[in-house]
Order: C-alpha cells, then structure tokens, then sequence
C-alpha cells in the first residue's frame, strides 16, 4: 500500500465536520489519537493541529478495511477517504465540535508509522521535562503546549497589529553585533575573517534602535531575539524574545500612554476582558518600602511596615545589632489564617527567609489578652510592653493575626520578607490566580553601587536619562539621582522595561565617565554612539516587553520554556538538538582558535 498522498488532498480540517455535512464525501488526514477495537469495527480518533474527529473502520462497509485498521497504533500518520454520517442519537459527544458525526471509511492508507512512544499525547503528563524537552516534536503535539504556542501567536499578532496602527515601523537589527557589556554577560561568535576577533550576539537592540531615532525613522518596534549568558531560572533564558520599540519627540508620560493603548489592546483581545487604563504607577521607593521588591504583586495587600522608629531602643539583640549597624526592623501583619501558620508552617518560612539571606524570621501570634499577654511570641520576653504595644498598633494587629519580624541590613531583611510575603500570598490562596495585575513602577534610581567593585552601576542602562530635577547631583551624590525610566510589572513580574534615554553627547559622555568610563574606553565600545549624538539626535525613548513572559502569565504556565517553541534547559543545553557541542579541530582551526580548558576560580 502507498505511503504516498498519491494525488489526495485532505478537504477539511479535523474540528469543521458537523452534522450539516452529512453524506458529504471527505478526504481527512492526521495523526492516530486513538484506536479502539471493537473485532468486527474499529474506530479511531484522528488528530490535527484544529481537533479531533472518529473514523469508523467497518467491513461490512468496505471489504479488506480492518487490515489497514490492525495495524494502526497512536500516533501513526493515517489518510481517510469516507463518508461522513451522524451520529446514533447516546452516541454523540458534546465535549468536541465534531462529536454529532462520524467518518465511515471507504479507503484508508498508512502515510507513516510511529515507534512506541517516550509518553502518551495527553492535556497534561507526568513525564519528566527532560523527556519533554528531549522528545519536543511530541511534546509540541500535546494540546496543552499547542495552545501555549496558539496563544503567544495571537498575542504576536494583536501586539504587531497595534503597534502598526500606532504607525511604528518593524526594522530588522543585526544579530552579529560589537561586544559593548550592557550588563549581563555576553555570548560571543568568533570572526573567520578577522583573525582573534569576535562578534557579539546582541543583548538586546538598544544602541541600533536609538541610532534608528537618529536616523529619522520616529517609531520603531521589532519581535526579536535577545541574547544574555545568565543565571537560569524559571523566568530566564539564554535567548528570549522581546518586543521592542523606541520613540522619538516624545516624554516618559507619552510612551507609557502609549504602550498602555498597545497592551491594553492586545491583552483584551486575546484574554476577552477589558484592562482598566490608566495602569496604576508606584514610585520605586514606595514599592521597596512596602513590598520589599521593585515588582509587587499587587493582587494582595499584606505590605511590609517599618518598626525601626519603634524598637529604636529596644534592648533585644536582634533588633539592637540591625540597628546598629545601619539595618533596618520591618514586619509583615499577616490578618487572620492563624490555624494554618502552625509551627510547621513558621518554620518553613522561617527557612524561606533564611534562603534570602536573612538571619531568622521571629514571630508572634496574636492572643486574647491586654497588652504583652497577648503575644504568644518566643521573642515577647525579650520586649518591654511599651514596644510590644507600639509595634501591635503601627501594624495594626488585632486577634488572631500574626507578625513576622526581620531585621538586617537593608538588601536582605527586604528580599527576605518579599519572599516571605510571597510565600503566604501562595499558601494563604490571599490572591486570584485568574486576575491580571498590572502596575507601572516608576522613579529607579539611576545607579547602584557594585558591593564588590565599589564601581557605580547603571541600574537600567547607561544611555538612560536621569530626571532633570537630579543632574546636578550627578558628580556628588550619584546614588541619589532617579532616572527617566520605568518597569511594566504583571502579578509581580517585570514583564517589560523602558527609558527617556539621553540624546545629548555631552550628558553621555558625562554618565560614561561617571560609571568609571575612560574617555578611550567609551570611544572603543561605544564610539558609534557618542559619534551619531553629535548629528542631530532627537529626543527619544522606549521600552521592550519581555514577550515570553508575557506568554508565560497570559496561559498561566509555571515557567517560560512552557510557552517557547525550542527552550533550552536551567543548564543553557539543548536537549533535542543536543546543543552546546563540541566542533572538530578543523572548524576551530578556521576561527584561528584553540581550545584550552582552565580551572576558573
Ligand atoms: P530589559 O533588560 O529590562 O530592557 O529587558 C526587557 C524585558 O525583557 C525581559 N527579559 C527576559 N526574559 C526572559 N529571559 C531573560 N533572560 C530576560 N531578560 C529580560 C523582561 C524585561 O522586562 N533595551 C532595554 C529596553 C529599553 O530600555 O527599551 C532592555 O533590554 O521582561
Ligand atoms: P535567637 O536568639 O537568635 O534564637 O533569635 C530569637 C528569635 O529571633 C528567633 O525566633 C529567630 O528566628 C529570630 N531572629 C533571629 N535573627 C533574626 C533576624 N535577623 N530577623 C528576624 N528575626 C530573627
């Protein structure tokens, strides 16, 4: 029998027959879904990208049909010629648009066989994500990563379609780019031609877009690939997507407008419910001050409160020796849920804080009682009532609540109770795992100081414009200094990031300096910049959505490889394609390269 389509053409899609199209003759093709024998009748659910529909191989229809049927196993590729026919009334499925009707074959062909498979093609599946990942044609099959990738197209597609009707223009940019560190680190490809030389893939279109703005081309925006040699997580990969744009003529207040229009378009169109505009904005101060992090989840309340006023005198050493060394006391007011958070439960939060660098996480629950009687607290001992009554008022304690305190230096006592918050938020269900928050934060301070290097360090980019209140603390209180630029953040997400940027060569040259810049450095790797300011550069300024993550909130998967075609693992390999590999000594010879493995420190 042919395993060749042989002048067939498959004349309709396996979710369109319905029982209007009774008696219809059909050509169908697919893979085997299912087999179900039944000796004298065999039927099959056969399987394509758009749905489902059964197959009846019955003999008494046409003669020899079963032999074909016999050899039939899941995921076998099958041609159909037939007819199609309702349904017997009990017999209908409702749960599949083509569940009123059947197809009784008249001729069926084998196009291809399958082995036995690694797992089955199911809606959800406990094989492991390295069998996953190894075998992803058969993974992408799955409806539930089919209809990942289905979604991230349509949100490519409405994204594109109003960032056209907004009239931004996509232009393509290199991807073997000048190594110029943006801040992670770089993955680079050696240049044949260029003995010793290297390209490096680009970590993002920044410089190319805004020479784009100099250009003259006004609103660009691209879907592209970006390149960053980081640490791992479920949020991150070696390569994502962006989509990308930049503006010219235009202040930080304009692009968010516009952006909200973009993403509010989009967002309703694939999810059927409306955003509310404007987004809601929060100072970076403020969010650091209450959520313990620059991307709070907003979908709960439970913020952070400052006691460092409060215990400032407090004798309890743990308190004492935060404050004096330059930390801070904060707490979280947990209301209600006191039964759940048994010592168990306090324990492994207090293991949750520890992960984030934080000494321990005390505690205490709210009794009945006057006063320190009601603190059921290991540490209560150690407080005097006045405190144990200051702090039950500034965080608004009543009965049944529970307070959890940290106390350290700044960084970790707020990345601390920022997990910890988040934790509960998890534990406690305190949020809807359906609804879409999404919340601008604005006001970044400009720069950071490195810890190791002592070197300031710009905290978005270093074409990022400062505020203009702020130039004039540039030189001498640069930690000081807040930046033109702003985080799209989702359910506590950094789903995107943008800018002002600087259009003076002046200003540039001044920021280049002040993040520890020779003059010949900045000409070496960023010359091509400072050199196109100097010709007539507009004032612009953009942002890039991570669109991966996007995907990741909007199908409610847990980790971004969910809704990327080809990821790659934690570890930045390839399972399937078995990437990185090693290349043969004459490829390396023509990158003018010899491979040495050192012993990094
Ligand atoms: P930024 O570095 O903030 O800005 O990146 C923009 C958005 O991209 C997403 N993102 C990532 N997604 C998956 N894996 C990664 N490794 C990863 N890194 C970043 C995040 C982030 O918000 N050129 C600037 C944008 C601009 O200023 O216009 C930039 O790249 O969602
Ligand atoms: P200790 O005397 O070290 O056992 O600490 C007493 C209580 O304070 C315990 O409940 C600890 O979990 C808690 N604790 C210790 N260090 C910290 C810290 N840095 N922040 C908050 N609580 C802490």
């Amino acid at each position: 029998m042919s395993t060749q389509l042989d002048g067939w053409q498959r004349s309709h899609n396996l979710n369109e027959l319905t029982d209007k199209h009774d008696g219809n003759k059909v050509t169908l093709m697919g893979w085997v879904q299912s087999r179900r024998d039944h000796g004298n009748l065999i039927f099959i659910d056969l399987r394509d990208r758009y749905g489902i529909t059964q197959v009846v191989l019955d003999p008494a229809h046409t003669a020899g049909v079963l032999e074909v049927g016999e050899k039939i196993r899941n995921e076998y590729v099958l041609a159909v010629q037939g007819v199609v026919r309702k349904r017997p009334e009990g017999m209908i499925n409702s749960k599949v648009t083509t569940g009123a009707i059947e197809v009784i074959a008249d001729v069926a062909k084998l196009l291809n066989s399958s082995e036995p498979l690694p797992f089955q093609i199911q809606d959800s599946t406990d094989a492991s994500e390295t069998i996953r990942l190894k075998y992803r044609y058969l993974d992408l099959r799955r409806n539930t990563l089919k209809n990942n990738m289905l979604t991230r197209i349509h949100f490519v597609r409405e994204m594109r379609r109003a960032l056209e009707d907004e009239n931004f223009l996509d232009i393509e940019t290199p991807m073997l780019y000048k190594s110029t560190p943006e801040g992670a680190r770089e993955f680079l490809v050696p240049s044949r031609v260029h003995a010793g030389k290297f390209y490096a893939l680009p970590q993002s279109p920044q410089l190319f877009k805004q020479v784009l703005m100099i250009s003259g081309f006004d609103r660009y925006y691209q879907v592209v690939k970006c390149f960053r040699d980081e640490d791992l997580r479920a949020d991150r990969q070696p390569e994502f997507s962006q989509i990308d744009l930049e503006m010219s003529f235009v202040d930080r207040d304009q692009i968010m407008g516009t952006m909200e229009r973009v993403i509010g378009r989009a967002w309703e169109k694939v999810t059927g419910a409306p955003v509310p505009m404007p987004l809601p904005r929060m100072g970076y101060d403020q969010a650091m001050e209450e959520y313990g992090n620059d991307k709070p989840d907003t979908r709960f309340d439970l913020k952070i409160s400052n006691l460092s006023e409060i215990v400032a005198t407090s004798e309890f050493k743990v308190f004492a020796n935060a404050l004096s060394t330059g930390g801070i006391v904060n707490a979280l007011c947990v209301q209600g849920h006191s039964e759940k958070l048994t010592r168990k439960e306090l324990d492994e939060l207090t293991e949750v804080a520890r992960h984030h660098g934080a000494g321990g996480l005390a505690w205490a629950k709210i009794k009945e009682g006057k006063g320190v009687e009601s603190w059921q607290s290991p540490v209560a001992k150690f407080l005097t009532p006045e405190v144990i009554e200051a702090i039950t008022a500034k965080v608004g304690a009543k009965i049944g609540d529970t307070i959890l305190f940290g106390a350290g230096d700044y960084r970790s006592t707020k990345a601390a109770l920022s997990a910890v918050r988040l934790e509960l938020g998890k534990r406690l269900q305190l949020f809807n795992p359906k609804q879409f928050n999404f919340l601008w934060v604005v006001d970044f301070p400009s720069f950071e100081r490195d810890h190791e290097s002592n070197r300031l360090i710009a905290c978005h980019h270093p074409f990022t414009s400062p505020r203009d209140e702020d130039m004039h603390l540039l030189e001498t209180a640069a930690e000081k200094v807040k930046a033109k630029a702003y985080d799209l953040v989702l359910n506590g997400n950094e789903v995107a990031g943008g800018s002002i940027r600087i259009h003076s060569q002046e200003l540039q040259s001044r920021i280049f300096k002040l993040l520890g810049l020779s003059q010949e450095e900045a000409q070496s790797k960023f010359g091509f910049l400072l050199d196109a300011l100097k010709f007539g550069a507009p004032p612009h300024g953009g942002m890039a959505f991570g669109l991966d993550r996007l995907v990741m909130i909007l199908t409610g998967s847990d980790s971004i490889r969910d809704v990327i075609a080809f990821p790659k693992t934690n570890k930045a390999t390839d399972l399937m394609t078995e990437a990185p590999s090693e290349v043969g000594p004459n490829e390396l010879r023509n990158l003018h390269i010899r491979v040495q493995k050192l012993t990094l420190e």
